[in-house]
């Protein structure tokens, strides 16, 4: 509720008068039933938070191109306010918004056909499953019930998810503090999980522990250190698990000797961050797990190497595969007589066997956040597809400062003709969070290490 929200709101202004003007709506998340009166809790759409800060829900923030902005609210409900709490109202709102006006959330259908008249566009994210469409839908008629009088609708309904998605892609320094105390509190929770696992297996060398347990203690610190919760459901997956990509922490047993993959973190105070490890339950990789691991570590050492300004995006994962692709030959996953060189193996992306994913997604307010990967300006190309047919794209997109990219690259083996069996049912990922600054970047998750050796010190510790 400060200089930056309004700071915020005055760029979409400006861009919005660049692109012909109109008149944008933006409307809050809505509130989710769990079970019958009961609620998931309430977390505010993130393109309505960027902009106004405000996190009660039934909200709607309207933004003329000219500047005027005003903020539709719930109003004060004494009775209400003594279950769920205190309510912020329409009187407050003005000055704590710092919008030109505010009013009840009830006054909207009034208001907002008095706003749309003679506006040439009406601006409004597209497909968020929103009620927004069927209410504009009701505020044009008004205005256009109005025509006798001169008034009209605007002429055209444009996506204004392009205009906000570019704006929150590039990190202004207050959501780069947000995000560096985010990926710390996250570190924390790694670091607290890998302890756990070390004393509990040193304590009953022959134990085991379910992997909600050691959940239990990434939710611990996510609280403790004053974070919402997840960002995203924790993955917490003992030994053969990893292998599922997003399996989430359930009943299953992690015992001595097998990996434990958790890609687990917070948010706090609006921001994601996303972190994995993958570490050894008690303590030390056996020799087929370190090798695989040692592959992924110089794998995303090759993604760091060129997350810098001027590199497009893809770079990052060109860079992992290429690593892997070579780790994977190496070791036997892959073998030259069946899958050809190195460059064919990329080429054909042979690798997919035991690497699907890509190395890296734009992390913000939203853990996939909002950004176009794409470079289209550019002129497109046509490539070969994985299915044998083509595709045309745009380039990837070039990395510029203030933009923060994950690098997680992996290793998935799961059994198969072929594949040596000293690797089966390893699953391994590393995951960071890169800050995109004028020179390269920086790391912001590194408060949990990396490195086998720097982990295995860790849990003797
Ligand atoms: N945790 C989700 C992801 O890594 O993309
Ligand atoms: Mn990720
Ligand atoms: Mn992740």
């Amino acid at each position: 509720m400060s200089a930056v929200h309004r700071e915020r709101r005055a760029e979409l202004a400006r861009r919005l008068r660049a692109a012909g003007g109109g008149l944008a709506i933006v409307s809050t998340a809505p509130e989710a039933m769990r079970s019958r009166d009961s609620e998931y809790p309430f977390r505010p759409d993130s393109h309505f938070h960027h902009l106004t800060g405000f996190d009660e829900p039934e909200a709607t923030l309207v933004l003329r191109a000219d500047g005027h902005c005003e903020l539709f609210c719930r109003d004060k409900h004494p009775e209400q306010e003594v279950w769920t709490g205190v309510r912020l109202g329409p009187e407050a709102a003005r000055d704590a918004l710092g919008v030109d006006a505010a009013s009840s959330i009830a006054q909207l259908d009034q208001r907002l056909p008095e706003l749309l008249n003679q506006q040439p566009a009406v601006w409004t994210v597209f497909g968020t499953r929103g009620t927004l469409d069927e209410q504009l839908d009701g505020w044009l008629a008004a205005v256009r019930e109005q025509s006798h009088f001169g008034h009209a609708p605007p002429v055209s309904h444009r996506d204004l998810a392009a205009m906000l998605d570019e704006m929150r892609l590039f990190k202004a320094a207050d959501e780069l503090a947000l995000m560096r105390r985010a990926a710390a509190i996250s570190a924390a929770a790694h670091v607290r999980a890998m302890r756990f696992c070390a004393a509990r297996f040193r304590a009953e060398p022959a134990g085991e522990l379910a992997e909600y347990e050691i959940e239990a203690e990434l939710l611990h610190e996510f609280r403790r250190q004053g974070a919402a919760g997840p960002a995203y459901p924790s993955i917490v997956a003992a030994g053969a698990n990893a292998c599922v990509l997003h399996h989430s922490a359930g009943p299953t047993r992690l015992r001595a000797g097998e990996l434990c993959l958790i890609d687990a973190g917070c948010e706090f105070d609006g921001y994601a961050s996303d972190i994995t490890r993958t570490f050894p339950a008690s303590g030390r990789y056996s020799a087929p797990q370190r090798e695989l691991y040692d592959i992924v570590v110089a794998a995303q050492d090759a993604a760091v190497a060129v997350t810098r300004p001027g590199e497009r995006h893809r770079e990052a994962h060109h860079a992992a595969v290429r690593v892997l692709a070579q780790g994977m030959l190496d070791t036997g996953l892959l073998s030259h007589d069946r899958h050809g060189t190195l460059d064919d193996i990329i080429e054909r992306a042979s690798y997919r066997q035991f690497y699907m994913h890509g190395t890296g997604h734009w992390l913000g307010r939203d853990v996939h956040d909002t950004g176009d990967y794409l470079s289209r300006d550019e002129a497109p190309f046509e490539q070969p597809d994985y299915l044998g047919g083509r595709v045309v794209k745009h380039p990837s997109r070039k990395l510029e400062p203030g933009m923060v990219v994950t690098l997680e690259p992996g290793l998935y083996v799961r059994p198969a003709e072929g594949v040596p069996e000293r690797y089966w049912h390893i699953g391994i990922r590393i995951e960071d969070d890169a800050v995109v600054t004028p020179t390269g970047c920086e790391l912001i998750s590194r408060g949990v290490p990396v490195r086998a050796d720097e982990i295995e010190a860790l849990m003797r510790g």
